[in-house]
């Protein structure tokens, strides 16, 4: 099996894809965190504390980038929390980062599997910083990446984060460009589906009855919480929306996507309103390797992996 490396900003539903991973036996062969949500210190604390929580701690953890590329970092702590984590309980006994220099091990990872005739499948739910770096420093390492599979961007130019931008490409613009630029098989989860493909007030208060009671639960049942009383407080009603875990799903299950399009992306870089857009072409006129967008999944099987993932405990037969 290919080997999965997950670069995570540590946010509420980078938690959630983390678990939804785990609980489907997709086992990272590391985690790489970077700046986003929160900061680079918080997005590692968050992933080496929940890692135990699955009985996963053997997991490396390598940070990364503090900062993106040309610009002040951002955070969204009024989505995720001040922890970005909306103050879920992961335990204090936390492992130790593997290491600090993320971008020196996806080059030397990437590397090093594919002398040895093999490919480095990545997940990429926060800011593209750490990949863009090793795709500058090493651009041959693009030819050893199997499927890039990314949470971010708009598909039609509907952002989270300004009106044309999504957070994970307006946090590190330039980032995206040079990873949209480079020649990888790439597939993307963009924002638009993901405010539509969600469960309401009642399929989660279900879900979630009875749950809690274990650290597992109790962490897995304060992130939805966190979640639904964000959405509602953004307008978009007491739902939870599949955001990274969306991302989660098309990795553990590829066949879930009903929907898709080849597109060439760009990413708007100039100051102003557009900045951090990413510009859509199925006609393929901007110059960059076409890849997958999605637009719709099947609703049933990403609410089946969620559900399953939030049932699951790590010592199950
Ligand atoms: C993306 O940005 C972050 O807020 C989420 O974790 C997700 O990766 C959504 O725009
Ligand atoms: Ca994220």
């Amino acid at each position: 099996m290919t080997p999965l490396i997950l670069d995570t900003d540590g946010g509420i539903d980078d938690a959630q894809a983390l678990v939804m991973l785990l609980a489907h036996g997709v086992r990272p062969a590391a985690v790489t965190t970077v700046f986003g949500n929160v900061t680079l210190e918080l997005a590692t604390r968050n992933i080496l504390g929940i890692l135990p929580l699955c009985e996963a701690g053997d997991i490396p953890v390598i940070s990364g980038q503090a900062a993106p590329m040309s610009q002040p970092a951002i955070h969204a702590t009024h989505v995720h929390g001040e922890d970005g984590i909306g103050g879920a309980p992961i335990p204090e006994d936390r492992p130790a980062p593997a290491g600090d220099d993320a971008v020196t091990y996806l080059r030397e990872t990437i590397r090093a599997n594919a002398a040895a005739g093999g490919k480095t499948d990545l997940l990429m739910i926060g800011p593209l910083t750490n990949l863009a770096l090793a795709l500058t420093l090493e651009p041959s390492i693009a030819g050893g990446i199997g499927q890039l599979t990314i949470m971010g961007g708009t598909i039609h130019g509907r952002g989270n984060t300004t009106p044309a931008a999504e957070f994970n490409i307006f946090a590190d613009p330039e980032a995206a460009d040079i990873v949209f630029r480079a020649d990888i098989p790439t597939r993307v989860v963009p924002w638009e589906p993901c405010t539509t493909h969600a469960m309401d007030a009642a399929e989660m208060d279900a879900l979630f009855a009875g749950q809690g009671e274990d650290p597992l639960g109790a962490f897995n049942k304060a992130i939805a919480e966190h979640s639904r009383k964000v959405n509602e407080g953004f307008g978009a009603g007491d739902v939870f929306r599949f955001v990274d875990p969306f991302a989660a799903a098309v990795v553990i299950e590829p066949g879930l996507v009903t929907g898709a399009i080849e597109a060439s992306v760009a990413v708007a870089l100039a100051p102003g309103l557009t900045r951090g857009m990413t510009l859509v072409d199925p006609s393929r006129r901007l110059g960059t390797p076409p890849v997958t967008l999605i637009e719709t999944g099947d609703l049933a099987r990403l609410r089946d992996l969620y559900a399953a993932s939030i049932r699951w405990r790590p010592r199950d037969p």
